[in-house]
Order: structure tokens, then sequence, then C-alpha cells
């Protein structure tokens, strides 16, 4: 009996699947972006892989001692941390006093300059690493297994090329732009380019507009962005590697993206999508917010957040929108730093934080105002509560237009928000059902899938750590000219 005990705990050993145990190397983007490749880490952490994350000196987000990872720190020289809190106001400013072509392009070139110098320093931080001997032979003889990096910057696509080691991308913005542009067919026809919240139905105008913003885009790139890694892959991989070409040779694209939230398009074989990767269900709420939010009844509550810097731009605006909740019978949870707005009812409760993720899973929460920044949309699919959005910048306008196409969503326009505009958008998503149904059957298309985002996620990560890469998905259109590609050569002959 003891025995046979212990022969079955033997064999129970014997036959646990021994974890892979791989090796990563992280290049992660600072900021927000930190927020979603943690995710990954935390996941590769429990599965028993060795993760090892390069950070810039000055990295605020980024935590140089963590339990899950070992880090690298490069010198990466002063970063002007007062970009954002320039640049942001300046923006708001703009919309609220009226957009001009000349305000905009004005704008556009401050940005973009500063988003080259950002480029700059990444490539002289990476300078910085490959001088560095001592550096790269550790790197080398760590052995890593694969390099998993968020292409917004271009640090980590070099590293992996340096090294030599298979390439796995978390991402949705490339340097050049949404990334499904630098790898699939992307017809303009139905495929609307970010920043004109188009759909993929659009009217002759709107094609044009999208043809001509996509030009824009692609002259952009080659005035401000691309011009720091030319100059890096010549001095370092000599004159025939371009930055593109590298990036293009990428094994596997984690796309944080999906089809309840993107329009449908052609996609490549590696590409793999795991939108909602970052969302879990709901834990239960602290006692005390447990308790206003059943105080609520049968209206339930609403809930809002606008993101630490965005939150504070729109003071001004804060009177307003307190008053507007003041006359709904619902119960409010505003995430709200500064000092308290006035017009504040005795139905709205400020918190400087609050658990996002479990107040949307909870069953009274009925509408949510956001931003659409950071994870906010994916988190509203995932839970099915419809949104009334105040977009600012960046990709959430396009992130909010695309929620409203599918009539989960309405849109203020801040540049034309005050009380009663707001508080009618809230009315009507309140009021009107179907924002409600078409949201929870976003939610109930997202949950219906094979495999958790984040499980299909670690697949295709251990993937190409097992495999050594994943060429055989990769496609050979990159590696044509734009002659052959398009069968111009082809069409000339049979013409002939
Ligand atoms: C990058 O390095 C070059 C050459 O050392 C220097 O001229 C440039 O100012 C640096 N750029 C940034 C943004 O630090
Ligand atoms: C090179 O890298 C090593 C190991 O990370 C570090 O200790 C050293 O300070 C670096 N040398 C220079 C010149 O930056
Ligand atoms: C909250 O304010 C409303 C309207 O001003 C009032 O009718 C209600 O009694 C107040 N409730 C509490 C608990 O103070
Ligand atoms: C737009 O939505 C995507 C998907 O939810 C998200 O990853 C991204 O961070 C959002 N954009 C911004 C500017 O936050
Ligand atoms: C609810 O909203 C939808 C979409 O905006 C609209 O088509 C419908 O007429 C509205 N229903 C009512 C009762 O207002």
């Amino acid at each position: 009996m003891h025995h046979s005990a212990l022969l079955g705990v033997l064999i129970l050993f014997c036959s646990l699947p021994r974890s892979l145990g791989g090796k990563l190397l992280v290049v992660p983007v600072d900021g927000s972006h930190w927020i979603n490749m943690k995710v990954l880490i935390v996941e590769l952490h429990s599965k028993g892989h060795d993760v090892t994350v390069v950070r810039g000196s000055s990295s605020w987000y980024i935590e140089e001692h963590s339990p899950l990872y070992t880090s690298i720190t490069v010198d990466i020289g002063e970063f002007d941390d007062e970009f954002m809190e320039k640049f942001l106001p300046s923006l708001l400013k703009m919309q609220r006093q009226g957009r001009s072509l000349w305000n905009e392009l004005a704008l556009a070139d401050e940005t973009y300059q500063r988003f080259k110098e950002i480029h700059e320093q990444i490539c002289n931080m990476t300078a910085t690493m490959f001088e560095n001997e001592t550096l790269m032979n550790s790197l080398k003889d760590a052995e890593f297994d694969v390099v998993l990096t968020d292409p917004a910057f271009g640090g980590g696509v070099l590293l992996a090329h340096r090294l030599g080691l298979p390439l796995v991308l978390n991402v949705r913005w490339t340097m050049y732009g949404e990334a499904h542009f630098d790898i699939a067919p992307s017809p303009l026809s139905y495929i609307p380019v970010t920043g004109l919240q188009l759909t993929d139905k659009m009217t002759f105008t709107q094609r044009v507009m999208n043809v001509m913003t996509r030009l824009l885009i692609l002259y952009k790139n080659s005035k401000y962005f691309e011009n720091p890694y030319r100059e890096f892959t010549r001095k370092y991989f000599g004159p025939d590697v371009s930055f593109f070409s590298l990036l293009q040779n990428t094994d596997i694209w984690l796309m944080r993206n999906d089809f309840t939230f993107e329009f449908p398009r052609p996609t490549m074989p590696n590409v793999v999508y795991m939108g909602g990767f970052q969302c879990k269900p709901a834990k239960p709420l602290p006692d005390a917010l447990e308790e206003f939010v059943q105080s609520s009844g049968e209206h339930g509550i609403i809930v809002m957040t606008l993101g630490t810097v965005f939150g504070q731009l729109l003071s001004e605006l804060n009177d307003d929108i307190a008053a507007a909740f003041a006359q709904l019978p619902q119960k409010v949870i505003w995430r709200h730093t500064g000092p308290p707005p006035a017009n504040l009812g005795n139905n709205t409760m400020i918190v400087s934080w609050l658990p996002q993720n479990d107040l949307l899973g909870h069953p009274k929460t009925k509408l949510f105002v956001a931003h659409g920044g950071t994870n906010g949309v994916q988190e509203a699919i995932y839970h099915g509560v419809p949104i009334v959005g105040l977009p600012l910048a960046f990709d959430q306008p396009d992130n909010l237009s695309r929620m409203r196409a599918k009539g989960t969503t309405k849109i203020v326009d801040i540049a034309t928000m005050d009380r009663n505009v707001f508080l009618e958008a809230l009315k009507e998503v309140l009021g009107n059902t179907s924002y409600r149904e078409n949201m929870k059957t976003l939610s109930k298309l997202h949950h219906d899938q094979p495999m958790k985002p984040l499980d299909r996620a670690m697949f295709w990560i251990e993937f190409v750590m097992r495999n050594k890469g994943a060429a055989h998905l990769r496609t050979q259109s990159f590696r044509m000219s734009w002659i052959e590609y398009h069968s111009v050569d082809v069409i000339l002959t049979l013409i002939d």
C-alpha cells in the first residue's frame, strides 16, 4: 500500500508536463504601453520562463528591480518629460478654439519633430548597447530564445537582428502607423486610415480623404521618423538592410486588436489577434464601494474615468460634467484628481483611483464614460457596457468611432460640449436599449472563441521559442519589388 502510493506520486511527478523554461529578451516601450507588456511578462513568469527587460536609465514606469524579471539598464540621456504636459494642453486649446489648417499643421510639425527626437534617442540608446562589447557578449552568452518587443519604437527590432534571434511583436502601432499596413494588403477603398474616424463604408469624398491621409502619413514617415533608423542600419548593418525590411521579417505579430473592435480586413498567417488579453472576470468590490453601488437600486451606476493626464486637462469642463450627472437618478463613480468640481450632486462619488475592470464587470453598471484610451474600450467590450465617449487625442477618436459604428457608443465632441449636450448623450445611451444590446452582442462574440486571447499569445510565444521562429508563416511579398508584387512586368509583357 505504502509503496504503491509512493510509486503513484513518482509517476505523477514524472508525467507532469515539463515547463519549457525559455529565455526571453523583452524590449518594451515606456509609459502606458508598458502596462500591456507587463501583462504578458506576468503570464510568462508564471509559466516558468526567464525574462530579461531592457530599460532606459530614466524610465519612470519600468522598475529596475522586479521579482518578475531581471533588468538591463541602458543610459538614454535626458528625457523631456514636459512633452506631454506641453503638447496636450495646446491640443485641447486648439480643439476648443476651433481647428484651422494652419494651427493643425503647426501642431503636427511640432509633434512629429518631438517624436523624431524620441526615435533618435532610441537609436542612440541602441547604439550605446551595440558599442558596449561586454554587454553584447553577455547578451550572446545568455542564449535567449526570442526577442519580444513593442515596435512603436525600433530598438527591439534592431537588437533582435544583431543577436540573430527570432522576433515576436506585441503591437498595435509601429512608427509607420497601424501595424496591418506594414504587412497585410490594405486596400484604401474599405480600410480607413487612423485619424479620420471613418468606417469601412466610405463615400467617394471620404475615400479621397482616406487616400490623401495615407499619402500624408507616408510623407511624414519618410520626412521625420525613418531618418534615425536609416542612419543606424547603414552604420551597423550595411546599405542593404533597411529597418522596414527587418520589421517585416518578424516571426509573429501579436496584435492588440480583435474583430469585435476592428473592421474586417485582410490579414496574414503570422498575425495573431490577442485583443482583450488584459481583460479578466470582475472581482468583488471593496465593501465601501459595493455599498455605494448597491445603494443605486434599480437605476444602477455610471463609471467615469478619463485617465490622469486627460482628466486634469478637461478641468474647465468638469463643472458641466458634474452638473449633468447631478440630474440623473443613477449613482456615479468618477475617477478624478485635482480640485473637486462645483455643482457636484449627492449621487456622485469622486475617487482618485477605481478598480475599472471590477466596476465594469458589476451587474449594476449601466454606462461607461471614457476617453477611448488604453484598454478602456476593450474592457467595455469584454463586460458588455455601452460607452459615452469624450475622445481627445491620438487614436482615441478612432477607437470610439469604431464603437459608434457598431451602435454601442455615443461620442460627445469636447469642442462643443456643455452640460446639456453631455446630459442628452448620457440620457440617450441610458434610455435607448439598443446601445446596451449591441454591446452585449459584441461581448458575446468576443467571448465565443476557442482559446482565451492571453493563452493564444502565450501559445505563439512558446511556439516561436520551441521552433526557433516561424519562418514558414512569412509570405514572400516583402522580398519582392513593387513591380513584381503588382505584376506590372507581367501585364506589360502580356499587353506587348
Ligand atoms: C544622438 O547621438 C548623436 C551623436 O552622438 C547626437 O548628435 C544627438 O544629439 C543624439 N540625439 C539625441 C536625441 O539624444
Ligand atoms: C557595458 O555594459 C556593462 C554590463 O551591462 C556595464 O557594466 C558597463 O558599465 C557598460 N559600459 C559602458 C561603457 O557603458
Ligand atoms: C440628494 O439630492 C436630491 C436632489 O437635490 C434630494 O432630493 C435628495 O434628498 C438628496 N439625497 C440625499 C441622501 O441627500
Ligand atoms: C485604442 O484602443 C486600443 C484597443 O483597445 C488600445 O490598445 C489603445 O491603447 C487605444 N488607444 C489609446 C490612444 O489609448
Ligand atoms: C435607439 O438608437 C438607435 C441607434 O442610434 C436608433 O436607430 C433608434 O431609433 C433609437 N430608438 C429609440 C427608441 O430612440
